[in-house]
This record gives C-alpha cells, structure tokens and sequence, in this order.
C-alpha cells in the first residue's frame, strides 16, 4: 500500500524548538555500527515513549480494535506468527509481518522496498482498509481530545497533535528497538564459549561457499538489504519488487530479512509459506523452485542431518532475549 498523504510541515528540529528534550542513548558493542537517525526527528526519551504508547493503542484504527502492536508482537520479535497477518474486522494482508528488530538499519521498508523511510511507512498501515482502515483527520480529532495525548505531543514535539508528529513518534520508538544482545553478539565480543560447539559449526556453515547464505545474509544484521530472488517458487503470486520498478528481472525478488530474532517470527519468508526453520533449510537444500530470476547463489548442496541442525542451532543463536522479553518495550 502506497501511502497517500504527502507529510507537509517538515521542520529541523532547531527550528521546532522542543524545549527539555532528553537524548535517547542506546548502548552498542563495537561489532554495531552507529544507529540511523534522521535530523529532522531526533532520538529523545519523550518522543521514544510516545511513539511506544502510540504504536501499542488501537485507538489509531477506526474501531479501535487493531493497534500496530497487534501484528507486531514483541514477544515474537514484533512479528505475529500467522503466515499472513489479520487486520481489522479479520480482513486478510496478502503478506507475513516482517520482524521489527533493527529496523532502523533497514535501507528500505517492505518486503518489495516501497517505502524508504519508517515515518512514511507508519502512514500505510494506519489507512490501509485491511489493517487499522483510519483516516488521519478523524485521528488527530481524537488524539487531539486527549489530554495525556496532548501533553505527550507538546512534551515530545512541541506541538498539538499532528500528521507529522504523529508517524515521527511511532517511527522514534521503532528505530529504538535494537537488539544487539544475542549469544552471537556475544561470541563477536570474544567470548568464544557463548556458542555451543553445533552452533559454531553452524556458523561455519552459514558463511561458508557451500550453503552461501553470508552472500545475502552477511553483515551486523544478517541482511544486505538487497533485493533477491531466492527461488521460493517457479512462478510467483507475488510480483515482489516488480511491483515499485514494473521491471521484469526485478519479478519475485524480495528485500532480504534479517536473521536476528529468526527463532522467534515463524512462519517464514514473504508469504509465511515456511512453517520452520527445517522448512528453511531443507528450501535452501534443495536448490529453489528454478525461477527465472533465481539468484546464482540458491543451488542444491549436501547437508547430512547433523550440518542441517548445526545450520539451525546457529540460527537459534540469534535470538536476543534482553530483547524480545524487555518490558522497555512492550505495551506501556
Ligand atoms: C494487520 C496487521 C498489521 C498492522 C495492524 C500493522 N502492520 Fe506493520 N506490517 C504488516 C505486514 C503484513 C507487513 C509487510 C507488508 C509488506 O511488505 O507489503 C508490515 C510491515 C511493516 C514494516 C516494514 C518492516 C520491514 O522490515 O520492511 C514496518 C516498519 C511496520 N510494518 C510497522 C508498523 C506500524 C508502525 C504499524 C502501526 C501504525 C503497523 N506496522 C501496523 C502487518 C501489520
Ligand atoms: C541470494 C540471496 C540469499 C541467499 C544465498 C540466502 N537467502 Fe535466505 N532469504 C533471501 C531472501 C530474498 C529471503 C526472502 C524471500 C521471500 O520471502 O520470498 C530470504 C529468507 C530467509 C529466511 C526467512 C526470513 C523471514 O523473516 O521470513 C531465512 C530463515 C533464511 N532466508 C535463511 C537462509 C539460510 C540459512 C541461507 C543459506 C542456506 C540463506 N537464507 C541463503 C535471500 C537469500
């Protein structure tokens, strides 16, 4: 879904003069590289939190039943489980609920990359008919006859309720989702002994010439925001990228997920066809459907059952729990 608001007002921060503003610092190993942040919507503790209230209140959809933490559940690293997901009066998205874990480093937003920046993207779910189906005059109406709303808005942007205010506090709490915390991050900081011996061999495996998946999944978030075509199907239902370029060779290429959290946003890939990891692998294994624009890199190779869990256990190594059980997080 296209977002179909232009955002007009768009100030620098020095100009919207926020007074006690309270910077939002997030701690990083080395191995992280610095956060994204826009300058015009600085990372503060006010904005932070009232993106969070914001994001978990359902009041953004129309009957007040679907908020964004409906399909964004923290505990399933922002994901919601369901091959794809289910809006408002239980209409049906045609894709899974990407995981929300490092966001803020992700070059573009959507399976398909549609949207480049997270306060555009919250524009699409909010007036998405089978997501929260809200208009944003009748939402600022009712945040605006809020008085803790208020506050929170005059705190965190000076300002009253607006359309702008609105999706650059819900994407300030998105971007402080960062999740560097896993048993691998903890490997990358030298203690060689998080790793189990099944998981290092995985390791090994993941970023070795035989399985390949370094080529798309390397770098400090296990994705190099590429569009790819990893040959899920012959033939695709979903045009994937085409759909933003309407270019042919860009048909069933997809923007490739990150890893982190993996083990907790079953079912997988664009269209949640894959129940497992397993069902991952064994995808990979099996060298892909042969689609015309399958990349080079998915082609069969050998996997004995023991490489296939070593595979998984790395997978598994990924998970963050200071992350997905933080209340710092969760519903306000
Ligand atoms: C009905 C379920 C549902 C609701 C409600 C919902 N989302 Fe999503 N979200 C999805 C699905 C499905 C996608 C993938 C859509 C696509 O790629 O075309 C998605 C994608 C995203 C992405 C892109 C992630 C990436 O890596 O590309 C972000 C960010 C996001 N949602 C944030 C939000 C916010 C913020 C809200 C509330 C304003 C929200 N979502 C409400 C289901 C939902
Ligand atoms: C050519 C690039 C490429 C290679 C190589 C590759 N992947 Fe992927 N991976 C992708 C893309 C693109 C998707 C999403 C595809 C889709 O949804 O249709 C994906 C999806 C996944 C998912 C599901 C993620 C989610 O959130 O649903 C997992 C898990 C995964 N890959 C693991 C691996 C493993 C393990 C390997 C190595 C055996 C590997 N990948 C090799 C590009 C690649």
């Amino acid at each position: 879904v296209v977002p179909l608001l232009v955002l007009s007002g768009c100030k620098p921060d020095s100009e919207l003069q926020v007074p006690n503003q309270t910077p939002y610092t997030v701690e990083l190993p080395a191995h992280a590289p610095a956060l994204p942040v826009p300058s015009d919507n600085k990372l503060t503790v006010q904005r932070v939190a009232l993106g969070q209230k914001l994001f978990f209140d359902p009041a953004l959809s129309r009957d007040s039943t679907v908020s964004c933490g409906s399909c964004h559940l923290p505990n399933k690293g922002f994901t919601d489980g369901l091959a794809v997901s289910v809006g408002i009066r239980n209409q049906l998205s045609v894709r899974n609920a990407p995981s929300l874990t490092n966001v803020a480093y992700s070059p573009t937003l959507f399976w398909d990359g549609g949207v480049p920046t997270l306060e555009l993207q919250a524009l699409a779910p909010i007036q998405a008919h089978n997501e929260m189906d809200m208009d944003f005059p009748t939402l600022v109406q009712r945040l605006k006859g809020n008085a803790t709303y208020r506050e929170l808005f005059q705190k965190a942007y000076n300002t009253e309720p607006t359309n702008l205010s609105i999706v650059q506090a819900i994407a300030s709490f998105e971007r402080s989702l960062v999740s560097f915390r896993s048993p691998y991050d903890s490997y990358l900081e030298g203690n060689l002994t998080a790793l189990t011996p099944s998981q290092i061999r995985g390791k090994d495996l993941f970023f070795g010439e035989k399985a390949e998946c370094f080529h798309c999944h390397g770098g400090p978030n296990l994705s190099d925001g590429s569009f790819q075509n990893n040959g899920l199907y012959k033939t695709y239902a979903d045009q994937g990228r085409e759909r933003i370029t309407s270019k042919p060779e860009d048909n069933g290429k997809f923007k490739v997920p990150t890893l982190r959290n993996i083990a907790l946003t079953a079912p997988y890939m664009h269209d949640g066809s894959l129940a497992t990891l397993s069902d991952v692998v064994d995808h990979y294994k099996s060298g892909g459907k042969g689609n015309l624009n399958q990349a080079s890199f998915v082609r069969p190779f050998p996997l004995n059952a023991q490489e296939k869990a070593d595979l998984i256990a790395f997978m598994e190594a990924l998970t963050d729990t200071s992350f997905a059980n933080n209340a710092r997080y969760g519903q306000p």
